[in-house]
């Protein structure tokens, strides 16, 4: 393992426990920015240090346009992270984007409105303008793509996420139009924690799991139970896939 390997995992909807994660301290931390959505997880994930954090709250409470993903991603890096993997529940645009597959998106589209998306705001850090040309990180991509071939699971390799304001889910008309921009999968929260990790040199890539078809595209409308059952049911092969994410930072 490279000296200095910190793995952070970022759980959304799905996520209540992640096996393999040995917490040995629970860590409240302020940043400039406020207060991270929950105390952050420090302790060990199948033996490499890792830290964990519930992007929606311990208890889950916190809506998509609410969290403070500032907070969120200063205290990771503060906290030592060095590879940032977000985990995502998404409604599935592109044909196979069915219930129970697993993404690896590449690029992305910001329809969220109002969301404090910037470190380098001219208010507390001067102005900048990251590049973002490919919003998630290659090298990040690759090892995932390699856990999942290593656990045999079914990894589709990319995919363009679009990112809609929520919490309510869309109409009919806004996944027409996201599919004609391109977007493969929507969801509501990997914008601006993607821009974040930018601005902070943080490797950042996510692995979506579709949870449902998105507005429109099924014949019955979306429950939240349905959410729950899909997302409990893909834990398995996202579990699989992190710990052999661990075995190969490990290795590496
Ligand atoms: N839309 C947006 N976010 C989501 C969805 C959806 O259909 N399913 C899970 N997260």
């Amino acid at each position: 393992m490279q000296k200095g390997t910190r793995l952070a995992i970022i759980g959304g909807s799905a996520v209540e426990q992640l096996r393999g994660f040995a917490t040995a301290q629970t860590v409240r931390h302020t940043t400039p920015w406020g207060e991270p959505s929950a105390p952050v997880h420090a302790g060990a994930f199948f033996g490499v240090p890792a830290l964990y954090l519930a992007r929606h709250g311990e208890p889950h409470a916190i809506a998509p346009h609410r969290i403070n993903y500032r907070a969120n991603l200063r205290a990771l890096a503060d906290l030592g992270a060095t590879h940032v993997v977000a985990l995502n529940t998404v409604g599935g645009i592109a044909p196979a984007a069915t219930p129970g597959s697993l993404w690896l998106p590449h690029d992305a589209i910001d329809y969220t409105w109002c969301r404090e998306g910037s470190f380098h705001d001219g208010v507390l850090l001067a102005l900048d303008h990251v590049e973002f040309a490919e919003p998630f990180d290659a090298a990040m991509r690759a090892l995932l793509g390699d856990a999942a071939a290593a656990a045999r699971v079914s990894l589709h390799p990319q995919a363009v996420y679009g990112c809609t304001q929520g919490p309510r889910l869309e109409t009919a008309a806004e996944i027409a139009r996201l599919a004609r921009d391109g977007c493969d999968l929507v969801g509501m929260t990997a914008l601006p924690e993607a821009a974040l990790a930018r601005e902070l040199g943080l490797p950042y890539a996510m692995l979506a799991m579709v949870v449902n078809r998105a507005a429109g595209l099924s014949p019955e409308p979306i429950t939240l139970a349905e959410i729950r059952r899909e997302a409990a049911a893909c834990m398995a092969q996202v579990d699989a896939t992190l710990e052999c994410l661990a075995a190969l930072l490990a290795s590496g």
